[in-house]
């Protein structure tokens, strides 16, 4: 969701946060704008639409002069996508400029005491009703700038990401968190520095980064450094440099069309990062230090609660089967949005997994502190490292799968998976649910995956044909039982996030239940009908679908005879464990609805109304 970019220091601001501002296209918005100070003037060009449509007009309203500039992708929460709720806004003097991620939640009360006091509003936006906020406190209570945002976010209820500057003192800029992420690059020498909500914007110009943590802001000067406070009471915090491990090739297409197509096609590596140094099969044994350390805790476990949102609770649907199948830990999940709000029974010896490619989720968040507050062990499965909820948990597993781009989510399914299958190895071993032998039948096909997936992959040109025949149609059904029936979800999910057709998963066996009535010669049918796992019963149901004329698409085991002779196309998938059998399923779904998405023209990358990180609630 929304993107916040800023450059202070000797070079010229304008290419750099408009440059910064496509890196963070992959956020989601739906509006653009930036602020430049050009040692005279603070010039403020903005617009509803995408980062390219701001370059034109940034050159027919503003010279692009100035070493201090701020600019901002906008998702819209309050007020539609419009120029003028296009961030940045100005305060009503005309002095002070912001950016803002996050929502703040009193803004009407607020607002409401600003107008009584004489202000007023252009916008529909809570961006513009803090800004006044800040301007109104730096003059009542005559403060500086850092002072004054301060003050005010002490009367803010809310989540925020911000960078103000005030154009009469505009070497120096300030900045603030609470809920939203925001990173300062620090320039060699420290002569110059970079905001940004993730380090993408400015890393190859800088690998020296401080994260904020939640309330705690920044005043940036230049030439003078960075001095990070405690928002609530103005202590002074030690700030600490972290060396970036990104680089500039990971966040680049590397010649793929897309990094949707890029990020499936890495998934046999992103998986061998994910178990490497954990999986070591020659000695027999799985090491992860976030498990190893609280051991005790997992043992001791009542039930485990996975909490997550979208993709990463599909993944989280998937580790159900494994935990209990292996480990024999009673577990549920659920969506974090809904945990969050129904006052849910956690108890202490309750460990709460929290599954988040970007760590920065929202609700899954908002989750975590709640089943802590109850007194719940939290464990993080996360993607981004140093994100909120990796550092909200007490413990936790990195997937490891690198930077994802795409917004609809790939690799980080598969390396979820691999975490959480790991961990339930571990456990289950630690509990001797698991024999010896299976443990070592499953570390060597899990070191296998890679290998398959990479066979998986060459299905493509089938998957192509298979594409252009069920392009044109309006619904999907996706079917699928046991392990693989949250991969049917994740394949319904991934075909109507960038393609816009609507699809259904479901588990097979409940198709009788309401779904058959949606089948005609017309409906086209994913049934994932691998070997192992109830392969005869999905096979009767492939025989019900068909005799209603049903299209079917099976996703079948190399080798398969049965449901090759039913089904209208098959593709396969290598043979593995059953528990295994998601990693090498999922792939041919991400394909197909990748190039159905590609033949309808859609923005793969960026679909209509996404967010890669959903950073509201
Ligand atoms: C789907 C997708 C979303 C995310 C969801 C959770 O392709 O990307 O459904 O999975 O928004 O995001 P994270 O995993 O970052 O918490």
């Amino acid at each position: 969701m929304c993107g916040i970019v800023g450059y202070i220091g000797p070079r010229e601001a304008y290419p750099i946060v408009i440059e910064g501002l496509k890196r963070l296209e992959y956020r989601g918005y739906d509006s653009a704008g930036i602020a430049l100070f050009d040692g005279t003037n603070l010039k403020v060009s903005k617009t509803k639409g995408k980062v390219a449509d701001l370059e034109t007009r940034a050159t027919q309203e503003i010279s692009k002069t100035g070493n201090v500039g701020i600019g901002h992708t906008r998702w819209a929460t309050h007020g539609v996508p419009n120029d003028v709720n296009s961030h940045p806004h100005l305060s009503n003097s005309g002095d002070l400029v912001i950016i803002h991620n996050g929502i703040i939640e009193n803004y009407d009360a607020l607002k409401q005491e600003l107008i009584k006091r004489g202000y007023t509003f252009q916008s529909d936006t809570d961006t513009e009703v803090l800004i006044n906020l800040i301007e109104d406190v730096k003059k009542q209570e005559g403060v500086k700038l850092g002072k004054a945002v301060q003050i005010a976010l002490n009367q803010v209820i809310g989540a925020y990401a911000i960078a103000v500057f005030d154009k009469n003192k505009p070497e120096e800029v300030v900045v603030a968190r609470l809920g939203s992420p925001l990173a300062i690059g620090i320039g060699k020498n420290e002569d110059e520095f970079f905001i940004a909500s993730d380090a993408s914007p400015f890393i190859e110009y800088t690998k020296n980064a401080i994260y904020l943590e939640d309330e705690e802001m920044a005043v940036i000067r230049f030439h003078k450094g960075v001095k990070v406070r405690k928002i609530k009471d103005d202590t002074l915090v030690d700030t600490y440099i972290q060396e970036l491990q990104l680089n500039l090739e990971q966040i680049e297409k590397g010649g793929y069309d897309h990094f949707m197509l890029k990020e499936i096609h890495e998934q046999p590596k992103a998986i061998t990062d994910t178990y490497r140094g954990r999986l070591l099969r020659n000695e027999a044994i799985i090491k992860m230090a976030g498990v190893e350390d609280n051991m005790k805790k997992f043992l001791n476990a009542n039930r485990i609660i996975i909490v997550a949102c979208g993709t990463s609770w599909h993944a989280g649907l998937v580790a159900e089967y494994i935990f209990e199948d292996l480990a024999r830990i009673p577990v549920e999940v659920e969506y974090a949005s809904e945990f969050r709000y129904r006052n849910p029974v956690i108890r202490e010896d309750d460990i709460v997994i929290a599954i988040s490619q970007s760590g920065e989720t929202a609700d899954t968040l908002a989750a975590i502190k709640l089943a802590k507050s109850k007194g719940a062990f939290v464990f993080g499965v996360c993607n981004v490292v140093g994100s909120s909820i990796s550092r909200e948990s007490h413990a936790g597993a990195y997937t490891h799968a690198g930077p994802e781009i795409g917004v609809a989510s790939t690799k980080a399914f598969t390396t979820q998976i691999t975490v959480l299958t790991l961990i339930a190895l571990r456990l289950a071993r630690a509990k001797g649910t698991i024999t010896s032998s299976d443990f070592r039948q499953h570390l060597l096909e899990l070191e296998m995956i890679p290998k398959k997936v990479e066979k998986a992959l060459q299905s493509d040109n089938n998957i192509k044909i298979i594409s252009d025949a069920y392009k044109n149609v309006s619904n999907f059904l996706y079917l699928g039982r046991g392990y693989n029936f949250p991969v049917a979800l994740e394949g319904a999910l991934k075909l109507k996030e960038i393609s816009y057709i609507h699809a259904e998963g479901y588990p097979a066996a409940e198709m009788k239940h309401g779904p058959i009535a949606l089948i005609d010669e017309n409906m086209p049918i994913v049934v994932i009908a691998t070997k192992k796992g109830h392969y005869e019963k999905v096979v009767s149901n492939i025989q019900e679908i068909k005799s209603r004329k049903g299209k079917i698409i099976g996703i079948v085991t190399e080798g398969d005879v049965q449901v090759k002779n039913l089904a209208d196309h098959v593709i396969e998938v290598p043979e593995t464990l059953e528990s295994l059998t998601p990693l090498l399923t999922t792939i041919p779904l991400q394909l197909l609805s990748y190039h159905i998405a590609v033949m309808l023209n859609k923005n793969v990358d960026q679909p209509r109304n996404l967010a890669k990180s959903v950073t509201v609630e």
